[in-house]
């Protein structure tokens, strides 16, 4: 053998169990770490296309839409994106984009890829946008479509989407909405708010692991993509191939990728929990884990980034780094003591806050109870050992 085989894998795996109280991932229910031992099975067996039906059914409810083309495609939530724009611009298309974190850039830049011509609508760091703004935006620049982040993971702002699809669609618009850290946290309603594609993330509220990501296409954004000139850039998210994999258009389902049916299990079951406890009260659970979180912030003497209390994120919060304190000694005490996630910032609020996340099988008050009482320990002690090395 030219390469011998690595010493290291005769060693063991070494996974501890950490609380993830960070952007997400958030940790897996019990069930769904079950769910994920289960035997691997053949991506045409008719007992794994039955799990892509039941997936199906469930993303339809947790998007509350009707649309048919509703799948998961087999990628990170990031991937979302990338399959909503790569379907849905063709080359000179305008496109705008609402950035008020990192999330707007990316999509920013993957729509230019696509070939769009991008115009940008920007909002100052830790707050979002009105109606207004979006309509005037929209007149302005006639864009074929507009994208917006319900929940900007990186600065924990909550965008309002009420009214937007009747404005969008009063232009001529489609509506993009990104969910992927808002889902399950605040009221969501694909179908009665007018969105044309959205995808969140199975590894946040829906607390399955990362790697598979619901997505859903209105009618409208199913026409667009099957009267396009050319076909979409990138073959592995095409929807007109997939949505036959997932057998959305009433035909045979036809092989497109081999799906990850250990994937499939975790995110069936992340999806059934939701369910059994009903999304409203999913919702409910973390808007009065936010409040407690919230009060015990500012309780502490430490400011939140997001000013308005109504912009404010449930499952993400951003809260400001305190002056002449070293965020990563605090997020170290905290993950070398407790094996407890806490983030630091992302994109345009690197070094600048914490981002905390209460998502899923995570939010509970014993762990904002938890997180606080560490973080209040971490930053003393990143207080008292200024140049503390960890
Ligand atoms: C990922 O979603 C992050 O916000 O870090």
């Amino acid at each position: 053998m030219d390469v011998p085989p690595p010493e290291v894998l005769s060693l063991p795996m070494v996974v501890p169990s950490k609380t993830l109280m960070g952007p997400g991932p958030s940790n897996c229910p019990p069930s769904v770490l079950q769910a994920l031992s289960l035997p691997v099975l053949g991506h045409l067996h008719p007992e794994c296309t039955k799990i892509m039906d039941d997936i199906k059914a469930g993303i339809q409810y947790v998007f509350q839409t009707k649309n048919e083309l509703t799948l998961a495609v087999s990628a990170s939530g990031h991937a979302g994106m990338e399959a909503v724009l790569c379907n849905l611009i063709e080359p000179g298309d305008k496109v705008l984009i609402a950035v008020n974190g990192i999330w707007g850039e990316r999509a920013n830049i993957m729509a230019s890829r696509y070939g769009a011509t991008v115009h940008r609508l920007e909002a100052a760091l830790g707050t979002n946008f009105t109606l207004t703004e979006f309509e005037d935006a929209i007149r302005l620049h006639k864009p074929a479509l507009l994208f917006v982040v319900q929940g900007e993971s990186s600065t924990g702002v909550y965008q309002p989407l009420e009214g937007l699809g009747l404005i969008c669609h009063k232009y001529n618009c489609l509506l993009v909405v990104d969910t992927v850290a808002s889902l399950g946290g605040v009221p969501f309603y694909a179908d009665r708010w007018e969105v044309d594609a959205v995808y969140t993330g199975s590894q946040k509220v829906l607390g399955a692991p990362p790697g598979i990501t619901p997505i859903s296409f209105s009618s409208r954004a199913q026409e667009k993509i099957l009267a396009r000139k050319t076909p979409p850039k990138v073959y592995y998210w095409d929807m007109t191939i997939l949505g036959d994999y997932w057998s959305c258009f009433g035909r045979p389902r036809v092989y497109h990728h081999t799906i990850s049916s250990t994937l499939l299990y975790g995110l069936r079951e992340g999806l059934s929990l939701v369910g059994k406890e009903g999304i409203e009260n999913v919702i409910n659970r973390h808007k009065m884990c936010a409040q407690r979180l919230h009060k015990g912030l500012q309780a502490m003497g430490l400011q939140m980034l997001v000013a308005k209390e109504s912009a404010r994120l449930p499952t993400v919060t951003a809260v400001k780094v305190p002056e002449n304190i070293d965020w990563t000694v605090v997020t170290g005490y905290a993950m070398k003591h407790y094996f407890l996630e806490i983030s630091g910032g992302l994109g345009p609020t690197a070094n600048k806050i914490f981002r905390i996340g209460i998502m899923g099988y995570n939010a509970t008050n014993d762990n904002v109870d938890f997180v606080l009482k560490v973080l209040e320990e971490g930053i003393n002690y990143a207080r008292e050992n200024r140049s503390a090395k960890l």
